[in-house]
């Protein structure tokens, strides 16, 4: 591209290489222009760093890297999100959870709920959001990916309470009347994990790391201390593989939740699953 390239002769340029509509997007991101402005004025010229800028963009795009990293947000149950290589990128099945979490808080007079592995924010913003009654906190072991929930907290108005540390680890014995997460769940080694730009995402978001394991450790971790952390009649929700709802609900079970049950995603797959403690007040 030449200093003197229009944004019409960018984007159709662009669009041989990567999709048509990601060139759209990067060019819109990188000059600052609306899908409208580019539409009327496609003769616009841009500046040289423009298009060295937008050279970079859809070069790294066309090797794999998503979209999001590029543009530095996504977009989540109606609200943009900051996202960078140290946060998973939001996916689209995730507001199954936040829409049952939603659903339960919304009963409770100030609800407790903590989002365990809260990664970009997406959930404990959205559902303090949603359920200004509650107190919501929300963890993660990374604190990279913290320091970008505190932002999408403070981008979208949401009364978050932040700790860093393993799982469980920096809630002391406080307990809760919702415990969600969206745990690494993807079975370390899946073939899927060199597909789709998963490669640029954190693997301690997407995996547990257990060689030749099910995927399971990190919910096995959040189920066995549950009761711990849960109020009499408090509930646990995660959201797991497409595969994985079986076991998750007989993990529930075993350790003696009620009600267990999994819940279907836009695309009919079982995704979330969870049940409560009722009658199994927790242990000391
Ligand atoms: C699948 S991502 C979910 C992120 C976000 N909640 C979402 O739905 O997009 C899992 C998150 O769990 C965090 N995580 C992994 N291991 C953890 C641990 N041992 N304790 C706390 N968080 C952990 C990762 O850093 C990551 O942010």
């Amino acid at each position: 591209m030449t200093p003197s390239t229009c944004l019409g002769d960018a984007w159709r340029q662009a669009a041989r290489r990567i999709e048509r509509l990601d060139a759209r997007l990067l060019l819109e991101h990188v000059c600052g222009c609306t899908h409208a402005e580019l539409i009327a004025h496609p003769e616009r010229a841009m500046s040289e760093a423009q298009a060295a800028h937008f050279e970079e963009l859809v070069s790294r795009r066309a090797a794999g890297e998503p979209l999001a990293y590029l543009v530095g947000s996504a977009w989540f149950g109606g609200l943009e999100f900051v996202v960078n290589p140290a946060v998973l990128i939001p996916r689209p099945e995730t507001e199954l959870l936040v829409d049952l979490a939603a659903r339960r808080a919304q009963g409770l007079d100030k609800p407790r709920i903590v989002d365990l592995g809260t990664g970009s924010g997406i959930v404990a913003v959205l559902l303090a959001r949603r359920c200004p009654q509650a107190g919501v906190t929300a963890t993660d072991i990374s604190a990279a990916a913290l320091d970008v929930a505190r932002a999408n907290a403070a981008r979208h108005g949401a009364a978050v309470r932040f700790l860093e540390g393993d799982w469980y680890a920096p809630l002391g014995d406080e307990r809760f009347d919702l415990i969600v997460s969206n745990p690494p769940y993807v079975v370390d080694g899946d073939p899927h994990l060199a597909l789709n730009g998963l490669p640029f995402e954190p693997p301690q978001a997407l995996s547990d790391g257990v060689k030749g394991g099910d995927g399971l450790a990190c919910i096995r971790r959040l189920v066995a201390a549950a009761s711990r952390h849960l109020e009499p009649d408090g509930w646990l929700l995660m959201e797991h593989g497409y595969n994985q709802a079986l076991a998750v609900r007989e993990l529930l079970s075993e350790a003696g939740f009620r009600e267990v049950a999994s819940w279907r995603d836009g695309a009919g797959i079982e995704r979330v699953s969870g049940g409560h403690v009722s009658l199994m007040r927790a242990e000391a």
